[in-house]
């Protein structure tokens, strides 16, 4: 029998945008609100935490950055998908958010005199990635749990895993989720929802992303009926440390490093003449592919061939104080100090551009659910991110979220019924089902498969004829789902179901992206079909969306908006 739990809002996520969120509901409507702030992880072990390089945002209009220069950026790093009226919020509410954080307490690295220091970053054509030396995420995350602390109105749910997002009529009407600590099963109601869940990363194997990074909420979302945007852009990271993937900040770049093939040279120079280590990702991922294609990487463990980012020549002090992460992971994980050896590197899987589709303030087409941060496609980076863009994404539509959910409760939307018959039937495949699986499948090789499939068929290159391989095999391995077991039948901190649960999500979100990926017949940003090598603007220039009706998944378009820049040539 479910436990039953109401708060006005419930925000399921706890990463900058879910706490940003938090912050603003809280913030407006102190103690008149009642705020579930819902998280599979403990609060602070968010992915969040792990954002490195930077924040961006435009800071010195005196020194001659400005706000149309860092829209300009951003939507030719999109290779023109993205919607350009939501870049322009976006570059608009960015420098708030550096300030809110400011007088929050962050502690944001500093120039000499005194004011806030910002480094260069690929794509960007002024340095505007404001930082925390490498460890930004981390202390973007505690400011914000800090600040949060001055609010009561705020219970915590950590280790909750939320198994589905119920809606009926079009209407938000509350959340299913195991209470690891006790196995209790819960449900929760709430006036309005904010999905702050993240992205897909561990679709795939070799990535930068934390293992809980399973696309919970985009695939619940998916199951609930709301439309996955654009899921056939994955951003790939440069530079994932060999063999773990652990990242390797693109603030090594913007400090100066160089990125070196087998035979010492600088290789970029043949990709971006103009601005070599500082390009956009997916132009350095493809140049760092066709490099070890070519023969000269260096060889690597379990085909894990690499390339060299070298900072040695920025100096002990330099590396020590903007770096000094990077330092100490590269010498903890691959025995390797960068103040003396360059560091091996390889493109890695490192963030979703698509997600659940909303408008530019954040809201699904469904009463109360709004949704922030990677887990959201508000159509900011199109088909191909800048480094930065994203912490700063989060704040500023965890902000806007924030703002428009509050308004909601002030208007004085009424808590809507939680269907009984839903809860009793999501308990029941939950624990009567799912946990008592016993065939022969074992969860953690079909993960592992499925991931190695990823890498394979939908990485920095693709094929139609390697997508539809991909196909196949998903469906030969979904099949195989049905008969998996679960070896731990206890309720109580059961990571073996919450594995299964987890898989389940990555399934159904691989099916939406490699059908989207399949169906993009031309090369844009991250995605690059070597049989579609051309961008192809005249079919091509919209958004895919992706629907489930019934079992079925169904494939829409719909136009990008161009208010500013028509596409153009992408040279750097
Ligand atoms: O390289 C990095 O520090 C990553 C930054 C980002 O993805 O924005």
């Amino acid at each position: 029998m479910a436990q039953h739990r109401t708060h006005d809002v419930l925000i399921l996520g706890t990463g900058l945008a879910g706490l940003r969120a938090a912050l603003e509901v809280g913030s407006q409507l102190g103690d008149s609100v009642d705020i579930g702030l819902v998280s599979k992880v403990q609060l602070m072990r968010a992915h969040s935490v792990c954002a490195e390089g930077g924040t961006g945002a435009v800071l010195r209009a005196e020194e001659g950055d400005n706000l149309d220069l860092h829209a300009w950026d951003t939507i030719k790093g999109s290779d023109f998908l993205a919607d350009q009226d939501v870049v322009y919020r976006f570059v608009e509410r960015s420098p708030r958010e550096i300030r809110l954080l400011e007088n929050w307490g962050m502690p944001w690295s500093r120039r000499d005199d005194g004011r806030i220091l910002q480094r260069p970053f690929g794509g960007h054509s002024f340095p505007r990635a404001t930082m925390a030396a490498d460890k930004t995420g981390f202390f973007e995350m505690q400011t914000l749990y800090d600040t949060l602390q001055k609010y009561r109105n705020h219970h915590r749910y950590d280790e909750l895993f939320v198994t589905r997002i119920i809606v009926e009529d079009g209407q938000f009407r509350g959340l299913t989720a195991i209470d690891m600590a006790s196995g209790e099963f819960v449900a929760l109601r709430g006036r309005a929802l904010l999905i702050a869940t993240g992205g897909a990363g561990t679709l795939y194997d070799f990535t930068t992303y934390s293992r809980t990074v399973s696309g919970d909420g985009l695939a619940m979302a998916l199951r609930a009926g709301l439309a996955l945007e654009d899921m056939e852009f994955v951003q790939f990271h440069p530079t994932g440390l060999v063999p773990s993937a652990i990242l390797i900040t693109e603030g090594c770049r913007g400090e100066g490093a160089y990125l070196l093939n087998k035979d010492g040279e600088r290789f970029m120079a043949d990709y971006a003449p103009k601005l070599l280590e500082l390009a956009p990702r997916d132009l350095i991922s493809r140049a760092m592919i066709t490099e070890i294609e070519a023969g000269r990487g260096f060889a690597g463990p379990e085909g894990l061939d690499y390339l060299h980012l070298d900072l040695a020549h920025l100096g002990a002090e330099r590396i020590q104080t903007r770096l000094p992460l990077i330092r100490e992971v590269a010498m903890k994980f691959v025995d390797v100090d960068p103040i003396l050896a360059p560091i091996p590197v390889r493109p890695a899987a490192h963030y979703s551009m698509g997600g659940i589709e909303c408008d530019i303030d954040g809201a699904t087409g469904v009463d109360g659910i709004w949704v922030a941060g990677e887990a959201a496609c508000v159509s900011l980076h199109g088909a191909n991110r800048l480094g930065t863009n994203s912490t700063a994404e989060c704040l500023v539509w965890g902000g806007i979220c924030g703002e428009q959910i509050a308004d909601y409760l002030r208007a004085g939307s009424t808590l809507p019924e939680l269907p009984d018959d839903c809860v009793r039937a999501e308990e029941a495949r939950v624990f009567d089902d799912l946990l008592n699986r016993d065939g022969d499948e074992n969860p953690y090789e079909l993960e592992h498969e499925l991931r190695h499939l990823m890498d394979a068929c939908m990485g920095v290159y693709r094929t139609g004829a390697a997508l539809r391989v991909g196909l196949a095999q998903l469906e030969t391995l979904r099949a195989r789902f049905d008969t998996v077991r679960v070896d731990d039948r206890s309720r109580i901190y059961n990571i073996n179901l919450i594995t299964v649960l987890e898989l389940e999500n990555l399934f159904d979100l691989a099916g939406v992206a490699l059908r989207s990926a399949l169906a993009r017949e031309e090369s844009r940003g991250a995605h690059a079909r070597r049989d579609f090598p051309a961008r192809d603007d005249a079919s091509w220039l919209r958004h895919t969306l992706v629907r489930k009706v019934g079992d079925e998944l169904q494939i829409g378009y719909k136009p990008v908006r161009i208010t500013h820049w028509h596409p153009a040539e992408r040279s750097y």
